[in-house]
């Protein structure tokens, strides 16, 4: 055995206490330490002839990034849709690696039935039906990569073909309506050789809307004589958590062909609090579901489950036979039900987390969270500095620099706050107004931060 492997094994107590000493560092200095960063320009490494051994490479590690980590995991990062990791799911992440399961398989371990615990109990955090099977993916994106090829699959069924056999060809242009989808699910078409292009937007609700126009979705489906169609639903729109209203799009069924896909990355989690709960009403009709863990759940990255009520369309499209693998069984392994084959126990650190704190534990984060967009949102309104682009829904709060409409003036702002050390914001564009989002979904945020951020707004303008 190569020398620094040997002595890293004698010696891994050792390690593992230091590593201990880091973290416990970093975690106790993370309401101190700036919640964003930006790149490290460090003079290039060479790949050593005989390694360092863990503790220099350890040692080496701090010295060259220590001090530039950033607390994106903190309390006061509010952009993009970021949660932290709580105690329980650092504790579940770390006995992942340490037991570094595959998940392939039912045949050789319990990671299978981990897996589908962590989704049994989402399943209840989200008061979903028996009918929705569920398995993890890396994220959002692939989770409505996921979604929208099983909803391909079955459009292509629809035609009395299959496209996980045939291809494309098989079936004509498939269109996708939507109203204000997220950008991954853009990607996501291209990805899967739809085509960007083949989604067609539908108007959404007059005013400061971003739900769609359930009238406007209608006359679109009539347009298509019938062709079968995929509708993706946004519930949780990125710029200010709005919702569209799932139960009249689930009632357009009844009346036109077409695969529902909702994508609820953040929103999912309106379920966990009995006063949001109703924004998800009629989920129950979606044919294929994603919700990010690394969000609201605050796992950390990366994980994101895919749910369907279709799981036999979905084998059709992920199986991956092969006779060293076994014959597919009932209930599927994972490698038969998502893009990747090999991949980790993902589920883990979800599982340590929703035993850990329950349906109470994450209704107080969705409720804390949300009561403190609300308080900023109110703070905002009441100011001559900022101005309310949306009224706060969920959690998220959507603004604009009052009497500034240049994007470039809004991104030299938010680089000052960011420069600043106290919050991280992100820039967006809302209905051609150059804004700002702050979004909450990190399980230490509390009122004082909300203070700080305020104070450190004010003081950049
Ligand atoms: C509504 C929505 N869908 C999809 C995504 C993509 O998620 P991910 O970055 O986890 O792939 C996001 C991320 O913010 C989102 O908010």
């Amino acid at each position: 055995m190569n020398t620094q492997l040997a002595q890293d094994a004698c010696r891994l107590p050792e390690l593992l206490e230091k590593v201990l000493d880091a973290s416990l560092d970093y975690l106790g200095s993370i309401d101190d330490r700036p919640p964003a960063t930006g790149f490290v320009r460090n003079d290039p490494l060479s790949l050593p002839d005989d390694g360092l051994g863990t503790e220099r490479t350890l040692d080496l590690f701090a010295q060259r990034y220590g001090r530039t980590m950033p607390a994106s995991n903190g309390p006061r990062f509010w952009g993009f849709v970021t949660g932290g990791t709580t105690p329980a799911a650092l504790v579940g992440d770390w006995l992942t690696s340490v037991f570094d399961l595959n998940l392939t398989s039912v045949a050789n371990s319990p990671a299978p039935n981990i897996e589908f615990e962590a989704i049994q109990l989402l399943r209840e955090l989200f008061g979903l039906p028996a009918a929705f099977t569920g398995s993890f993916v890396t994220g959002a994106t692939m989770a409505n990569f996921a979604g929208l090829a099983i909803g391909r699959e079955w459009i292509a069924r629809q035609f009395g073909k299959s496209i996980a056999l045939d291809g494309l060809h098989a079936v004509p242009p498939i269109s996708v309506l939507s109203g204000e989808a997220h950008s991954s699910i853009f990607k996501v078409l291209a990805l899967l050789g739809l085509g960007r292009n083949s989604l067609r937007t539908v108007a959404t609700l007059p005013g400061d809307r971003e739900a769609v126009d359930v009238e406007a979705l209608r006359r679109a489906l009539a347009q298509l004589d019938d062709r079968p169609c995929i509708v993706v639903a946004n519930t949780g729109t990125v710029n200010t958590g709005d919702f569209d209203d799932l139960r009249a799009i689930a009632d357009l069924k009844s009346r036109y062909r077409f695969w529902l896909h909702v994508d609820a990355a953040f929103g999912g989690f309106a379920a966990c609090s009995p006063g949001y709960r109703h924004l998800l009403d009629g989920v129950d009709a979606a044919d294929s579901l994603t919700i990010d863990a690394h969000k609201w759940l605050n796992v950390p990255y990366d994980s994101a489950m895919i749910f369907t009520r279709h799981r036999d369309l979905q084998v059709a499209v992920f199986q991956n036979s092969a006779a060293y693998l076994g014959a597919i069984a009932e209930p599927p392994d994972f490698l038969h039900l998502s893009p990747e084959n090999s991949r980790r126990l993902r589920a883990l650190p979800a599982w340590f987390g929703l035993m850990a704190y329950g349906r109470a534990g994450y209704r107080e984060i969705v409720e804390r969270n949300c009561a403190l967009a609300r308080l900023l949102g109110e703070r905002i309104r009441a100011s001559a500095t900022f101005r309310l682009l949306a009224p706060v829904r969920l959690n998220v709060v959507c603004f604009a620099l009052a009497g500034e409409t240049d994007s470039d003036r809004v991104r030299e702002f938010l680089a000052r706050v960011r420069d600043d050390g106290q919050a991280f914001l992100t820039p967006t564009t809302f209905q051609g107004e150059a804004g700002i989002r702050a979004a909450f979904s990190n399980w230490r945020t509390q009122e004082k931060d909300i203070e700080i951020g305020w104070r450190t707004m004010n003081h950049n303008r």
